[in-house]
C-alpha cells in the first residue's frame, strides 16, 4: 500500500493523527527534503527515507515503486494538503507504481491563511502558479475570478511570478489596483504577514508564501437585517 499523506503547514502540532500514524507506521518514507525533515521524528527507526528534489524526483519515486511492489507499506508525504498544489506530484506517485494511491488529506496552507484572514471558502477561488509548465491559462483565471467578484488564494511560483509579479500582472490586465492583498510568509511557525493592495505589493517575500487577493465588494452574508 502507497500512501500520499498531506502533513499540514510544517508546525508539528498540525499534522493530523491520522498522518502522523501511517507515516509511523510506514516502512519507506519518500518525499521532498524540506517535507521529510518536518516528520523525521515521526519516521520508524529502520524504515527507508529516500529524499528527493525537483530534479530527480522521477528516478526517486521509482525507487519508492519498487519498494512498494516488493510488498513494503510506502508513504510519500507533502506539504500541506495533498489536493492544493500537490496535484502533479500525486500524478508523478502514481506514475512511478502504474496505479491509483490514495491520498490522506493535511491542513494546508490555504486553510490556515483562511483562519488568519478570515477568509470564506464558499467566496474563494484557489490557484497555483507552483506547478510545471504553462501558467498563462492559470494567470487568466486569476484576473477572471477576480472580475466576478470572487477573493483568491493563490500560491506563487518561487521565483519567477512572486506575489509582486502576480499583482503587477493582474494590474496589466486591467485588475483594479485597489483590491486589497494580504501576503502570509511560514503560516504555522514564524509567521510573518504583510497587508495593502495590488498597487502598493512591489516588495519581495520569501519562497514560503501565500496570498489572498480580496473582491472589491464583499459578497452578501445574507444576514442583512438581523439583529
Ligand atoms: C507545492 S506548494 C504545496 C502547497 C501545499 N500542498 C498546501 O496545501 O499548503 C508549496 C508552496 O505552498 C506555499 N506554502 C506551503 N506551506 C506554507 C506555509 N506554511 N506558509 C506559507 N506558504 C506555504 C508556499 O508558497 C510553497 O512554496
Amino acid at each position: 500500500m502507497v500512501h500520499c499523506i498531506g502533513i499540514g503547514p510544517g508546525e508539528p502540532s498540525w499534522l493530523t493523527l491520522r498522518a502522523r500514524d501511517l507515516i509511523a507506521g510506514a516502512e519507506v518514507v519518500a518525499g521532498f527534503d524540506a517535507v521529510v525533515n518536518f516528520v523525521r521524528p515521526h519516521i520508524a527507526p529502520g524504515a527507508t527515507v529516500i529524499t528527493m528534489g525537483y530534479k530527480d524526483q522521477v528516478e526517486k519515486l521509482a525507487e519508492m515503486a519498487v519498494h512498494h511492489h516488493a510488498g513494503k507499506k510506502c508513504a510519500v508525504v507533502f506539504m500541506g494538503d495533498v489536493h492544493f498544489s500537490g496535484f502533479q506530484f500525486w500524478e508523478r506517485v502514481e506514475r512511478a507504481c502504474g496505479h491509483r494511491v490514495e491520498s490522506v488529506p493535511g491542513i494546508s496552507s490555504a486553510q490556515v491563511l483562511a483562519s488568519r484572514a478570515r477568509v470564506c471558502f464558499d467566496e474563494t477561488t484557489f490557484i497555483t502558479f507552483h506547478r510545471r509548465g504553462d501558467i498563462e491559462p492559470f494567470k487568466k483565471h486569476l484576473a477572471s475570478a477576480l472580475e466576478v467578484g470572487r477573493n483568491a488564494i493563490v500560491i506563487p511560483l518561487p521565483w519567477s511570478f512572486m506575489p509582486k509579479d502576480i499583482a503587477a500582472d493582474l494590474v496589466a490586465r486591467g485588475i483594479p489596483p485597489q483590491h486589497k492583498i494580504e501576503v502570509w510568509e511560514n503560516l504555522s511557525r514564524e509567521e510573518a504577514s504583510w497587508h495593502g493592495t495590488l498597487g502598493e505589493c512591489t516588495r519581495d517575500f520569501s519562497d514560503m508564501s501565500i496570498l489572498v487577493i480580496r473582491a472589491l465588494e464583499p459578497m452578501p452574508t445574507g444576514l442583512e437585517g438581523e439583529p
